[in-house]
């Protein structure tokens, strides 16, 4: 893939990050979803690359645009035959919530791989256990939290008491919740954005140590995009809802067992990943869109497994050229 892809993607989600801020506390969840999704959709084509979404807003027939199988990239035959083929996933805002309240840690985010290079998700539950690359290969989700506190603990070369986890607030995960307070770790309850989350834990000084619980499959996949540039890893199994979860996933070429552990590689297997992601709202991770007059600043992370680069990006946007604002350090 194009080393430079990497930095063009950074746009689309910086274009979206700018549409969804527009509508941080505004109570409007859908709307700053849609803000999001039509300007990633827009900036997308203006990337030359012949794309397919593998992850998105739905099924071609619930979605308008960014739905799955849609083909994205610069448009005309010229451009397509000279590009590369890959897949996208994207979340064009992940935490509509977070932003329609105002919160920390919304973000737009997508990943791109060569064909093939992302499991194509439906729209289910997966359990995940999500680590940094200190802790990565030591622990096991097939083993109780307790057990995975105390190795996450050991591998940090912490007390179990200085480690903190995440978890969804959701009443499926009270006894997760209580198993991780009898074993003494600190616990931090989020009310969305398990992906942003998991990827904190990929990068020091955040203060988040691991990823427990259960939460949606698509953000499993660039969770696992994501980590794997990173080196840090996810352990996630299906749970899904109903039989036609089951059916759905089957039918997209998945094992339905959900005793199956997928591992980071598993998820997102591309050797030619790329991953884009800019706040919308400050968070642990990423500082949120901060507007002024003519123009906007964002903070992205963006990665290319290949080039083994990791790059925050500090932009200032300018909307008016003929009124530059004024940059400031
Ligand atoms: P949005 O799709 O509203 O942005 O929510 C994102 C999210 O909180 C994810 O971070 C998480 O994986 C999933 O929703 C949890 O799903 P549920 O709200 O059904 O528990």
């Amino acid at each position: 893939m194009e080393p430079l892809l990497a930095l063009e993607m950074v746009r689309v989600t910086e274009a979206a990050a700018i549409a969804a801020a527009r509508y941080m506390g505004r109570g409007a969840k859908d709307d700053a979803d849609r803000a999001a999704t039509e300007a990633m959709r827009r900036t997308m084509d203006e990337i030359d690359m012949a794309g397919t979404i593998v992850i998105g807003e739905g099924e071609r027939d619930e979605a308008p645009m960014l739905y799955i199988g849609e083909e994205v990239g610069r448009k005309g035959a010229e451009a397509r035959e000279g590009s590369t083929a890959i897949d996208i996933a994207v979340d064009p805002l992940e935490g509509t919530n977070l932003v329609a309240h105002g919160q920390a840690n919304a973000i737009t985010v997508l990943a791109a791989a060569e064909r093939g290079g992302l499991l194509h998700a439906p729209d289910t539950y997966l359990e995940k256990l999500c680590v940094g690359p200190v802790v990565a290969g030591k622990v096991d989700i097939t083993k109780s939290a307790t057990e995975n506190c105390h190795r996450i603990a050991e591998a940090l070369g912490r007390r179990v008491a200085d480690i903190t986890i995440v978890i969804l607030e959701r009443p499926r995960h009270d006894d997760l919740i209580a198993e991780v307070r009898a074993a003494g770790a600190r616990i931090k309850l989020i009310s969305d954005g398990d992906l942003s989350a998991a990827i904190s834990t990929a990068v020091s000084g955040t203060g988040v140590h691991a990823v427990m619980g259960i939460g949606g499959a698509p953000e499993g996949v660039i969770t696992a995009a994501a980590l794997r540039c990173l080196g840090g890893e996810i352990q996630a199994r299906f749970r899904f809802r109903n039989d036609e979860e089951r059916a759905r996933a089957k039918s997209m070429g998945n094992d339905d067992d959900e005793g199956r552990v997928y591992f980071t590689a598993d998820l997102a297997s591309g050797d030619n990943l790329v991953f884009a992601a800019t706040g919308v709202t400050g968070g642990d991770l990423l500082e949120g869109v901060r507007f002024f007059g003519g123009g906007a600043r964002t903070h992205s992370l963006v990665m290319a497994y290949h080039e083994a680069h990791v790059r925050f990006i500090d932009t200032v946007q300018m909307f008016d050229r003929s009124r530059p604002p004024s940059v400031r350090l």
